[in-house]
């Protein structure tokens, strides 16, 4: 459990979730003194003594609040998908970092002789279930980014990735198949945090879901 009962901390990821995040904090009077591109500090002050913003990997913030170092977090339901939820609340869809979970594979696919559709991806989890639940045996190859490359280089036949314009697909002769879920960011919160901070972590949700 973080700190004391008193102190609040909130786990976001740099980039596009951040930036994203920031109007709906700002609503719930949070303001980060300063700016994760510039800082190199992990741990950000805001306007308020006793709340932190803890600055880590998109992939990382389902855990950091699953184990509690973290009451509250932003995280993308592709990533919470793959993390699978266990130890959280997912009170709020903020609507942000909008975009589809999909497969996708080359214009024009080599043809198959003999085994199974290589699928490379860093959600091997959500893949696994997805060709499950369809009938169909995978071979999965677990990548940790630029996925788009793995049927261009022949490391696979499909990828599972995020698609926003396609532009990443199309610049790399790639074309969307199958769509898996929708996607945009959720606020996550710890299921114990819920219940030892409930007033001050409920007027923050609050506070947030009249500004989404
Ligand atoms: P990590 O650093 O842990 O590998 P990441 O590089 O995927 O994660 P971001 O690119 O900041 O981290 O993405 C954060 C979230 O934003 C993703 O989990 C997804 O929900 C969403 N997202 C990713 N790419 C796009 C995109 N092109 N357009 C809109 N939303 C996106
Ligand atoms: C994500 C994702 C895709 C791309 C899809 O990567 O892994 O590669 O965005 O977006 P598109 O369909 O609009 O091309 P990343 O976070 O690196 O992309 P960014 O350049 O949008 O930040």
């Amino acid at each position: 459990m973080t700190d004391s009962v008193n102190k609040i901390t909130i786990a976001l990821s740099k980039g596009r979730i951040f930036k994203e995040t920031l109007p709906l904090l700002a609503a719930a009077d949070i303001v980060p003194a300063d700016d994760p591109e510039k800082s190199r500090k992990l741990i950000l002050d805001t306007n308020h003594d006793d709340i932190k913003l803890l600055i880590i990997r998109a992939t990382d913030v389902p855990t950091y609040v699953q184990f509690g170092a973290a009451d509250l977090g932003v995280a993308g339901k592709d990533v919470l998908m793959e993390h699978g939820g266990e130890g959280l609340y997912e009170p709020l869809d903020l609507k942000i970092a909008r975009c589809k979970l999909m497969t996708a594979g080359l214009v024009n696919p080599r043809p198959r002789i003999n085994g199974h559709l290589r699928v490379a991806t860093k959600f091997t989890r959500v893949a696994k279930r997805y060709f499950a639940s369809r009938g169909e045996q995978v071979e999965l190859i677990k990548l940790y980014g630029s996925m788009e490359l793995g049927p261009v280089v022949g490391l696979s036949d499909l990828i599972v990735d995020v698609v926003d314009t396609g532009n990443t697909l199309k610049a790399n002769g790639l074309i969307p198949v199958d769509h898996i879920a929708d996607i945009s960011s959720r606020l996550v919160v710890n299921k114990a945090s819920m219940k030892m901070k409930h007033r001050r972590i409920a007027t923050i949700i609050e506070q947030v879901r009249q500004a989404v």
